[in-house]
């Protein structure tokens, strides 16, 4: 087992890793587990979760989440990636916001088994209603596959990420619109974020991990 360039990300070959922070033996989505020494690893699966496909695809500055002290998740669904980033930042706070009940109730039982998790059932178009919670993060992370994804980053960035703070926004091109190139929704995209006051530092396709998303990685100016 290899560490990586990224904090808490470790190779086996092909295959990523991170190390399991929630109980021994603790499976969140059916992810293999293997043992080397004293430490569990859970394997990170890039079919399954698009931030494992931003450091499998490579492209992306390595510093994304280093020494993050808080997170900001929107659209936790289950807490796939969820729980990848609660083993890579144990001793950050990770505010996760997702609107479904019934995604909701994983996520619940996710965050008995990870103290630092904090769910909470909220639609991230509203980001009044959970601000005074969340407070000032340093990583604002957002998939939630809506037509007006990029407003709604803007408005969380606005809202709960501190200066000079990082975002990743994994943007779902065809949740926008099915009827423009996919270059120019991605163009569009860009382009509002950056009236919002972002920087994009770059902007990494998906594929073959997770067609049809773009990741945009921002800084707060
Ligand atoms: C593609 S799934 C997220 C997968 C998850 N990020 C992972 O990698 O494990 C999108 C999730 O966003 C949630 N979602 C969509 N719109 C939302 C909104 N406005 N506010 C909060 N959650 C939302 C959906 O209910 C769904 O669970």
């Amino acid at each position: 087992m290899e560490p990586t360039p990224w904090d808490g990300v470790y190779r086996d070959g092909r295959d990523l890793y991170t190390t399991n922070h929630g109980p021994p033996g603790d499976r969140v989505y059916g992810e293999k587990l293997r043992t080397v020494g004293a430490v569990e690893y859970r394997q990170w699966d890039p079919f399954r979760s698009k931030l494992a496909a931003l450091v499998s695809r490579g492209g992306a500055p390595n510093d994304l989440w280093a020494g993050a002290r808080s997170l900001l998740y929107l659209g936790g669904a289950h807490g796939t990636t969820v729980s990848h980033l609660a083993d890579i930042l144990p001793d950050a706070a990770i505010y996760v916001i997702e609107k479904s009940p019934t995604s909701f109730a994983p996520l619940l039982a996710l965050a008995r088994r990870r103290a630092h998790l904090y769910p909470i059932l909220a639609d991230a178009q509203l980001p009044e209603r959970y601000r005074a919670d969340v407070g000032l993060v340093d990583l604002l992370y957002q998939d939630v596959a809506q037509r007006n994804q990029a407003a709604i980053f803007v408005e969380n960035t606005r809202a709960s990420l501190a200066p000079r703070g990082r975002g990743i926004f994994m943007l779902k091109v065809r949740s926008v619109t099915q009827s423009r190139p996919s270059a120019a929704i991605v163009r569009e995209a860009r382009t509002e974020l950056e009236r919002g006051g972002l920087e994009v530092r770059a902007e990494v396709g998906l594929s073959p991990f997770a067609r049809d998303h773009v990741a945009l990685i921002t800084r707060a100016r």
